[in-house]
């Protein structure tokens, strides 16, 4: 992979300043997701790592991460399977509590959703705190599958995601900071 392409993919996300808080620089991916040929390569890197590697399900974080994650399920032909914010899945579900860059949250996903054993992927659009993807991974596991991997298009790595989601054993992969 050539690097004008990672910096194509970086020059395609735009900062919007104060969003959604005072003193928050937000990472708007929209602008790459619209972007035909930017959108491409994100899924195609996002993929990348794990060409070759078992893959039995890629699993998403709401919002951004269903719409990268739907692409590379697609793209791995496996399944996609939703984390989501409280309340919103229908089924019986397991939640988690986590705390992010700008408030706390509850996420969760149906109880049925992964088998004992499954590999799965996590994708989402940015890794910040990382409290998100702990929260995603913790559900994952409580299911009895396996988290393979971690990919996101942005690394905000001073917030200390990507080091505690090292310091949990998990394969990280981020396009850009
Ligand atoms: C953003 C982003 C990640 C998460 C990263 O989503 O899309 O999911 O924050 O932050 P963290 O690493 O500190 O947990 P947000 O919570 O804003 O929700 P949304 O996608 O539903 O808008
Ligand atoms: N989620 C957490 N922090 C964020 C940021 N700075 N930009 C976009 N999404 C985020």
């Amino acid at each position: 992979w050539s690097a004008w392409r990672l910096r194509s993919i970086r020059d395609h996300i735009r900062t919007i300043v104060d969003f959604p808080h005072e003193g928050i620089l937000f990472r708007d991916v929209t602008t790459l997701f619209a972007d035909p040929r930017g959108f491409r390569m994100a899924i195609d890197q996002l993929l990348h790592p794990w060409a070759g590697s078992r893959i039995d399900k890629v699993v998403g974080l709401e919002a951004r991460g269903f719409i990268l994650g739907g692409a590379v399920a697609h793209q791995l032909s496996v399944g996609f399977v939703p984390i989501r914010k409280k309340g919103k899945l229908p089924g019986p579900t397991i939640a988690e509590h986590y705390t992010l860059e700008y408030g706390e949250a509850v996420v969760e996903i149906h109880d049925d959703a992964l088998q004992p054993g499954e590999k799965v992927l996590i994708v989402d659009d940015l890794l910040a705190t990382g409290g998100t993807c702990a929260a995603g991974i913790r559900l994952v596991e409580r299911l009895g599958a396996e988290v393979v991997g971690c990919a996101f298009v942005v690394d905000l790595p001073d917030l200390g995601g990507h080091a505690l989601l090292d310091r949990m054993g998990m394969n990280v992969h981020t396009l850009c900071a």
